[in-house]
């Protein structure tokens, strides 16, 4: 009896079951890494040669390369990122190796925009601080000038990177908080802009031409470009220089967008008056000064994780590999 030959995947480290069951239930035999922890590159390429699977469902901590997408073989179609940046791949060398890489953006700007506002309102009313100031039993009644912070509302956020989750980020700004949103990007979006135009017709979400514009209006500055070779260092000593003593800056996006050195400076130094972020320029090391300053929270790379978007994303890498194998375009085809 004929017996269709069962494609494989390989995950390249455990993720939500609601991925592998849908990989399962399309037919597929699913792989995955035994092992709770990122691949070392010679390790990922030792699976793949070994394995001979037909699509990879990775991860943003894998770096994929020439050597992989060699090592994955002619029968590999697809490489399918769990995560909706992508910096961690080499699109170059996976279109010369003729493997598709997809991404899954959409699903995850809710929880990504909701974090931004966690670390923006916690750094303003200085909850982290105010935790560990509780915790070690210094709190002895209220008192009226106790860790004063500063308010959101009314304020000026700006945004750096008007893409999903930016547009997100200014709408709750203003939709919110009441704030008015001015943003960088290399695109502007009149249409977007007209979305927010309050009774008098004044624009609450503004373009500015230059990244410096809004670093020297905003009250709060939040990063949400990709990382690129033009967005490396995008904030760096001389603009942190721009922004006001009282701003703070945020950063969900990708960790080698800020000179991670030069901010625990300006923080160190007061230039400006504190930052939150999730994302560090070499992960998963922090640079140890910032873990000295009380003006900054640092959250490990977390802004999407929650249990529901963690699903999300796994259920959509899975589609994108299910297309792909199914000779269709994968919905998030990376081009
Ligand atoms: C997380 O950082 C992602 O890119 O999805």
């Amino acid at each position: 009896m004929y017996h269709k030959l069962m494609l494989k995947i390989f995950v390249t480290r455990k993720i939500p079951e609601a991925g592998i069951n849908k990989l399962k239930n399309a037919g597929y035999e699913v792989e995955v890494n035994p092992e709770d922890k990122v691949l070392a590159k010679d390790e990922l390429i030792s699976y793949l040669k070994n394995g001979k699977y037909d699509a990879v469902l990775a991860l943003l901590t894998d770096k994929l390369d020439a050597d992989v997408f060699e090592a994955a073989g002619a029968q590999c179609k697809i490489f399918a990122n769990m995560a909706v940046g992508f910096d961690n791949v080499d699109i170059e060398a996976s279109k010369k190796a003729g493997i598709m890489i997809a991404n899954t953006p959409g699903v995850l700007t809710d929880t990504v925009a909701e974090h931004t506002f966690a670390l923006m309102l916690a750094i303003a009313h200085r909850v982290a601080e105010a935790d560990r100031f509780a915790r070690a039993g210094k709190y002895h009644g209220w008192e009226p000038m106790m860790l004063l912070g500063t308010d959101l509302s009314y304020k000026t956020i700006g945004i750096l990177g008007l893409g999903r989750i930016g547009s997100r980020v200014a709408y709750h700004a203003v939709k919110g908080f009441n704030a008015k949103a001015i943003y960088y990007d290399v695109n502007r979006n009149e249409e977007f802009e007209k979305e927010f135009l309050d009774s008098t017709g004044s624009p609450q979400a503004a373009f500015r031409t230059t990244p410096e514009e809004v670093l020297r209006e905003a009250d709060f500055v939040s990063i949400h470009v990709p990382l690129l070779p033009s967005t490396r260092h995008l904030i760096n000593a001389e603009r942190l220089k721009i922004m006001k003593p009282t701003a703070y800056l945020v950063n969900t996006s990708r960790g080698p967008v800020i000179d991670e050195k030069a901010l625990a400076e300006a923080l160190q130094n007061k230039i400006i008056k504190g930052a939150a972020i999730d994302v560090f320029e070499n992960e998963p090391a922090i640079e140890p000064l910032l873990l000295k300053l009380d003006n900054i929270i640092l959250t490990p790379h977390i802004a999407s994780a929650t249990e529901a978007t963690r699903d999300k994303m796994a259920e959509l890498a899975a589609e994108n590999i299910i297309s792909a194998l199914s000779g269709k375009e994968p919905p998030n085809l990376v081009k």
